[in-house]
């Protein structure tokens, strides 16, 4: 269960905040809405792919950036415990252009069993493609010629070089639907088979999201609430979440509204903090610095009991009045919070964030006038440095 408290801690308290026009007007445009109908005709076969994976190999590589990535390792961090990790081994790269990263990589997996998830919708980015043909020639030193059958391409089934290539060497694939941008696939193939693979119940996830789209009212509320705050100078919003597990959703949430939303001089900058950790940093200059920023706090319990005695309390207990302390001095110092709020981390309650917050960014789009599911800023720097590389 998941609950919101948009009033508490905030001084704007909207009566209209009804986006169902929007709503409407966005489905009539069609563009890019693959990722609302909460198609689950793919579920099957990505569960069957997964439990083929699951049972031939040590370490399932998952090879991306952006959208093609972060979801499903937001929700992998999430639901993962800390420190006994499951087998096989969820790894992502591709994400970066680091040596020591790949080399690393590289050398820890000569002596395990690899499969290998290559995801790009467009085929043509260069920092997973680098990577990808890396640990191709590794597999091919390991595997020979069977090494085609431990490489799955998520991709555009339509065209792109990542698509001729898995045709050329016969890679199983699967789709990036073509009406459903990189951020806004984690519901699809995307993120659905790597989430799998780790062993999580990717039907518990759409049970979580179906219920986020019956009930939008928050999501209006909300969405509405931080278009207001962004008219008056509240131009950064940070997600500050009290589980450090949850750190990734935060990054997922940073590219979410800040690759939808980042346009055309407008909206706001996404940040966050993983507290009680940065209130011993950014935590001075929430408090009293430059009075631009808002809080959206997520905050996740957990039934893990530990008694602490000399407070007579749980832990977690602690954990939510330090959240609400924090709360609570923020707003004297002029700072709101909206609280969200969930019973444990479940995939239920993930699968319900991710489509409140997709819902969310999109309408805020709307809101701000801007188109939520290109990039064309993110372009700027790959034309430079295509060329550069050329050069
Ligand atoms: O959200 C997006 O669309 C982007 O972040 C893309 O996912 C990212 O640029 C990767 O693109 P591609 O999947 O084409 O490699």
């Amino acid at each position: 269960m998941i609950t919101f408290d948009f009033q508490k801690y905030q001084y704007q308290k909207l009566d209209n905040y009804d986006l169902e026009d929007i709503k409407v007007k966005f489905l009539e445009d069609n563009q890019m809405s693959g990722w609302y109908t909460l198609d689950k005709s793919e579920l099957a076969r990505i569960e069957s792919t997964a439990d083929r994976i699951r049972e031939n190999c040590d370490v399932f590589l998952v090879i991306g950036i952006g959208g093609s990535y972060m979801g499903a390792k937001a929700v992998i961090d999430a639901m993962s415990p800390y420190f006994k990790k499951d087998t096989p081994e969820v790894l992502f790269a591709g994400y970066q252009l680091s040596s020591d990263y790949l080399k690393d990589l590289l050398d820890y997996l000569e002596d395990k069993e690899v499969i290998v998830n290559v995801i790009s919708k467009s085929g043509t980015t260069l920092e997973p493609s680098i990577t990808f043909e890396e640990v191709v020639k590794l597999l091919k030193k390991k595997y020979s010629q069977d090494y085609a059958k431990r490489v799955i391409a998520t991709t555009s089934l339509v065209s792109g070089t990542l698509l001729e290539e898995a045709q050329k060497n016969g890679y199983e694939c699967f789709a990036v639907p073509e009406n459903i941008g990189g951020r806004f696939s984690v519901l699809s193939a995307v993120g659905l088979l790597p989430i799998a693979v780790a062993g999580y119940e990717i039907e518990d996830l759409f049970r979580g999201a179906e219920k986020a789209k019956e009930n939008l009212q928050d999501c209006y509320y909300y969405t509405m609430l931080r278009h207001t705050l962004y008219q008056e100078g509240k131009v950064v919003e940070s997600f500050d979440i009290y589980e450090p597990k949850l750190a990734f959703f935060a990054e997922w949430l940073k590219q979410l509204f800040g690759e939808s939303q980042g346009k055309e001089g407008k909206a706001i900058l996404p940040i966050s903090t993983v507290n009680t950790r940065d209130l011993h940093s950014l935590g001075q200059y929430y408090q009293e610095g430059k009075d631009i920023l808002f809080s959206t706090t997520i905050f996740a319990h957990s039934d893990r009991r530990i008694e602490l005695e000399k407070y007579q309390k749980t832990l977690d207990q602690v954990n939510k009045i330090a959240m609400e302390s924090v709360a609570q001095a923020h707003y004297e110092g002029h700072l709101p919070t909206n609280i969200i709020e969930m019973d444990e981390i479940s995939m239920e309650n993930l699968g319900y964030l991710i489509f409140f917050f997709e819902m969310s960014a999109m309408l805020g789009s709307y809101l701000l006038e801007v188109p939520y599911y290109d990039q064309p800023g993110v372009n700027g720097y790959k034309n430079i440095l295509h060329q550069k590389i050329k050069e």
